[in-house]
């Protein structure tokens, strides 16, 4: 394995430094009443899940920019839903371990970064398209009961890094974006930061967590983690509701979206840093390919 392991102690000291030197706070960090500019888009219109389709042709300037504000909205939602769920495996981590030490305080200083993200996409989304809903992928529900009490140890930190990874992918080609409205990439600016130190954080936990662990529990691990990211990663790009809300057939919408070679490329791109680092690590093993090729993520 070519990757190299600092001491975890060591890095969640060090990401302790760097999270004191850069508090915010989601009312005051951000110009919540930066205007919303007529004619910019909401995200970068080659990332927008129906780019290049048939349906995409038949649309006009103005419904392209309003589906940018719905699949912008959505994401929103979604990044709410993943928080909610990644505080919980990071509770849940820190209630299994010595509660006094750097990893420990690392994890809840981490809670404490994803409650002001939380805090911010729920502003933000009430803003884009007026609230009123969370996610509507199929299994949400489910899934966010059942993940926090099940996930834990690698397959948790394979889950949280992935998304993260994914998440981080799309904002950062929306924050360098200068087509993009200001509001939504300040938004996406003040993220990226905080995120680099979470997957800091969570390869190195997740490179001790493997470290050692018998072959069977190892593979158990691989199992949950795939099984999760093919139920979730992907899906929650075309949830059916950011269609519905434009006014397009949200089944017909969905079925391009996902034969839409510019989006199968884009999930490929999003995947390929996080399925790199989980596969050297050995969290993806040849069982658990077909899981990430179903979630999008892996060639
Ligand atoms: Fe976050
Ligand atoms: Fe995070």
């Amino acid at each position: 394995m070519t990757t190299t392991a600092q001491p975890p102690e060591r890095v969640a000291e060090r990401l302790l430094r760097a999270s004191a030197e850069h508090e915010w706070d989601a009312d005051t960090a951000l110009d919540w009443d930066t205007p919303l500019l007529e004619d910019a888009w909401y995200a970068p219109p080659e990332l927008l899940t129906l780019y290049g389709t048939d349906l995409w042709r038949r649309m006009d300037h103005r419904q392209r920019i309003a589906l940018s504000r719905s699949e912008a909205a959505g994401l929103m939602n979604a990044g709410l839903w993943t928080e909610l769920i990644l505080m919980q495996l990071l509770s849940r981590y820190v209630a299994g371990r010595d509660f006094a030490d750097s990893r420990s305080r690392y994890a809840l200083t981490e809670i404490g970064e994803e409650v002001r993200h939380s805090l911010m996409f729920s502003r933000a989304a009430e803003r884009l398209d007026g609230g009123g809903h969370g996610t509507g992928v199929p299994w949400s529900r489910v899934l966010g009961v059942t993940t926090p009490a099940l996930g834990r140890g690698p397959g948790a930190f394979a889950a949280i890094l992935t998304v993260e990874e994914v998440n981080d992918y799309w904002q950062r080609e929306a924050m360098r974006d200068e087509r993009v409205q200001p509001f939504i990439r300040q938004v996406c600016r003040l993220h990226v930061a905080d995120e680099a130190r979470h997957l800091g954080f969570a390869r190195s936990e997740l490179l001790r967590a493997v470290d050692g662990l018998p072959a069977p529990r190892l593979e158990l691990h691989r199992e949950t983690a795939g099984i999760a990211m093919a139920l979730v990663c992907s899906r929650h790009f075309t949830d059916p509701r950011i269609y519905r809300a434009v006014g397009l057939d949200p089944r017909e919408a969905q079925r391009q979206a996902r034969r839409n070679p510019h989006h199968r490329h884009n999930l490929l791109r999003f995947g390929e840093k996080p399925v790199a680092f989980l596969t050297e690590a050995g969290m993806i093993g040849p069982r658990q390919r077909h899981w990430w090729r179903r979630a999008g993520l892996m060639p």
